[in-house]
């Protein structure tokens, strides 16, 4: 890995640790249920999911529409809570932190995008991608610099000072990215990240998800009812229906590449 920038200071455990894979779970999911009460009837949108994320993990979670995916996503990142069940993120149950600690844990640990990038459209890119470091109270002049890095690291420098409706939809999708990168979480998950973009603008936001998980070591959770662009990018594919987990697989031909590129990053002779 050498040459590449990593996360600073907060210590990603993915980062230079080829034995992450014997730790336990990043993110250990057990019978998780979501019930919402519609008038009579009950729809179980999460009805017993069970499943592990490791540190570093590129991994996709598939599934037809309504199939439960954003449940599993947003349970993940602390907006919602359980019915039953639970959600145990870097050895700490989320059913278990205080509100404080969650508004923490959301700030800092996990970085979300979004099919509808949803970024503020009265705030301007650089107010957009430093608004989470304003919540977690940084300084003035550290936020200028690190939302000026995040921005430059999604190729964006330029246009500091635009508002989203002045950026394409992919370019908004970048300064999406670049917010949840702020906070420099070890999680990134992203619901439908590409599903409002062509397919090559879509391209380019996933290479960057994935530069995101090479070069930083950030656990990727991502949901997509697209297979092509899961095999194309995750190790893992995760299956959902009807709120269940209904297969699970490694991704041969990704996880073969991804050794082959991180054996390529090493000197060569
Ligand atoms: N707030 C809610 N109230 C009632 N039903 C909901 C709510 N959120 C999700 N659902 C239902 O839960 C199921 C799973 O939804 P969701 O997780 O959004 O699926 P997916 O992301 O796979 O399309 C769907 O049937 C959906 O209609
Ligand atoms: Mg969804």
């Amino acid at each position: 890995m050498g040459g590449v920038d990593r996360w600073p200071s907060r210590g990603n455990p993915a980062v230079g640790q080829a034995s992450s894979s014997i730790a336990a779970p990043a993110i250990r999911i057990e019978n998780l249920c979501r019930h919402y009460r519609m008038g009579d009837a009950l729809i179980r949108a999460l009805d017993g999911v069970t499943l592990e994320v490791r540190s570093g993990e590129f991994v996709a979670l598939l599934g037809s529409s309504g199939s439960g995916k954003s449940s599993v996503l947003n349970l993940i990142a602390g907006l919602d809570r359980p019915t039953s069940g639970s959600v145990v993120v870097q050895q700490r149950n989320l059913a278990q932190l205080s509100r404080e600690e969650l508004a923490r844990y959301r700030l800092h640990t996990v970085g979300m995008v979004f099919q509808s990038f949803n970024l503020i459209p009265s705030m301007t890119v650089a107010e957009n991608v430093e608004l989470p470091m304003r919540f977690a109270e940084v300084e003035r002049e550290k936020r200028d610099r690190l939302a000026g890095a995040a921005v430059a690291r999604v190729g964006l420098q330029a246009r500091l000072n635009h508002r989203p409706n002045e950026l394409s939809g992919g370019e908004q999708q970048r300064v999406a990215l670049a917010r949840a990168l702020i906070n420099r979480p070890q999680f990134l998950l992203a619901d439908e990240p590409t599903g409002n973009l062509d397919s090559r603008t879509g391209g380019e936001i996933m290479n960057m998800v994935r530069e995101f998980n090479r070069q930083l070591g950030m656990t990727v959770v991502m949901v997509t009812h697209e297979a092509a662009l899961a095999e194309r990018y995750a190790e893992r594919l995760i299956f959902l229906a009807d709120g269940k987990v209904v297969d699970e697989e490694v991704n041969p031909a990704r996880a073969a590449t991804i050794r082959g590129d991180r054996d390529a990053e090493g000197p060569r002779p």
